[in-house]
């Protein structure tokens, strides 16, 4: 259906930009033209930069209505606005990702308040904090790069599940970004520095992961890893669901590596050399640099392309970039595609995000 009326929590770039709206603000504003889109309705978390911007971008060139998922969705509609997006195919959610209580109040009242079916849901959204001394913590009191990157979405995957089935898309995916540093398969899963992704028992998840408890493994703190495990969280929830549901939903589960995006904002907590080195060392030395845009534009094609309506595939393009490089499906690690891991990994989740 066509959303004229205003959302709680929604926000329209075209008025918010001419607007003074703080961002607390949740008072929602008219939008902006026709809000439906012909091609489908999806929705992506993580839209105020980066891959997740520019695949926002990509989607609304092909016709599709995209709802945001932002903790600001005043800044997310002004990045928006900054490429120049067709304000009146988006619709700006303010939902935290990483505070359980947001995402519940996401899905139980600001998208069911727009009207729209959800065909795609696209789990973007990340915090990569690699120089903490100490972790930082949810408001539910997880650590905080596993409760935005992993626990969060997961909650949200689970909410949607039922808005997904229902839809009538000939194409109804969970796209999911995953990473290569959480996938020892390819060399850059390999780098053990801090060190590699690994749940180990998950017996943190299963002590209910609350301070001081701050891995999944129950083992001390390092923020890098933390990063990395959450990202082999989100492609082991990939596999799970894939496994769980595919047959029984016909929903497409798939996972994607668009390539090193190594001058996105997710690096901003780095030292500034790195910032300044790290693409270099990508664009001439290993050849993995992919932009922005491009890697948008791989986000954009899982979501839509029919070439990608396999499930259970975890997308890549290669760790070293070829002009014109098709995608292809990355095998995963033992550490992503153990059973008895992911088994654990689902019950915690469940567990810990209150859906047990
Ligand atoms: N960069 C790479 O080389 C690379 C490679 C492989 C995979 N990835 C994956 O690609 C995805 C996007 O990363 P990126 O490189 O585009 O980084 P980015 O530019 O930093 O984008 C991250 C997005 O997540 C949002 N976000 C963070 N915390 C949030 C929260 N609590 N609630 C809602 N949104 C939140 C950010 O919004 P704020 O502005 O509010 O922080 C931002 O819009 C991530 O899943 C990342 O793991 C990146």
């Amino acid at each position: 259906m066509t959303a004229q009326q205003p959302a709680a929590g929604e926000v329209s770039p075209r008025e918010q930009s001419s607007s003074e709206l703080s961002a607390s603000e949740t008072t929602a504003l008219p939008l902006a033209g026709s809000a439906r889109g012909t091609a489908g309705t999806v929705l992506i978390t993580g839209t105020t930069s980066g891959v997740g911007l520019h695949a926002l971008k990509s989607l609304v060139d092909r016709g599709w209505t995209v709802v945001t998922a932002n903790r600001d969705p005043v800044r997310a509609a002004a990045a928006a606005d900054s490429l120049a997006i067709d304000s009146a195919r988006v619709h700006h959610l303010r939902i935290d990702i990483g505070d359980l209580d947001s995402v519940r109040v996401g899905v139980e009242t600001l998208v069911p308040s727009l009207g729209l079916p959800l065909d795609v849901l696209v789990i973007n959204a990340a915090i990569y904090q690699p120089r903490l001394k100490q972790p930082q913590w949810s408001p539910q009191g997880y650590e905080l790069s596993m409760a935005t990157n992993h626990l969060g979405h997961f909650l949200l995957i689970q909410l949607l599940l039922q808005d997904l089935k229902r839809s009538s898309h000939p194409s109804r995916r969970v796209v999911i970004m995953g990473t290569v540093t959480a996938n020892s398969k390819e060399l850059g899963g390999k780098i053990p520095i801090p060190a590699p992704a690994d749940l180990g028992d998950l017996s943190g998840f299963k002590a209910g992961f609350k301070a001081p408890i701050a891995m999944a493994s129950g083992k001390s703190f390092k923020p890098g890893k933390a990063y990395k495990d959450s990202k082999l969280c989100n492609m082991i929830t990939t596999q799970e669901l894939h496994r769980r549901l595919h047959t029984s939903t016909g929903i497409v589960f798939s996972s994607l590596y668009p390539g090193c995006v190594a001058d996105s904002p997710l690096f901003r907590h780095t030292p500034p050399a790195f910032q300044t080195i790290f693409p270099w060392f990508q664009k001439n030395i290993t050849g993995g640099y992919v932009s922005q845009a491009l890697a948008g534009e791989r986000l954009a094609q899982v979501v839509a392309d029919p070439a990608f309506s396999v499930s259970g595939v975890h997308w890549s393009w290669g760790n070293r970039q070829k002009k014109d490089g098709k995608q292809f499906g990355q095998e995963l690690s033992d550490k992503a595609s153990h059973p008895a891991t992911a088994e654990a990994m689902w019950t915690t989740s469940l567990q810990l995000v209150g859906l047990a």
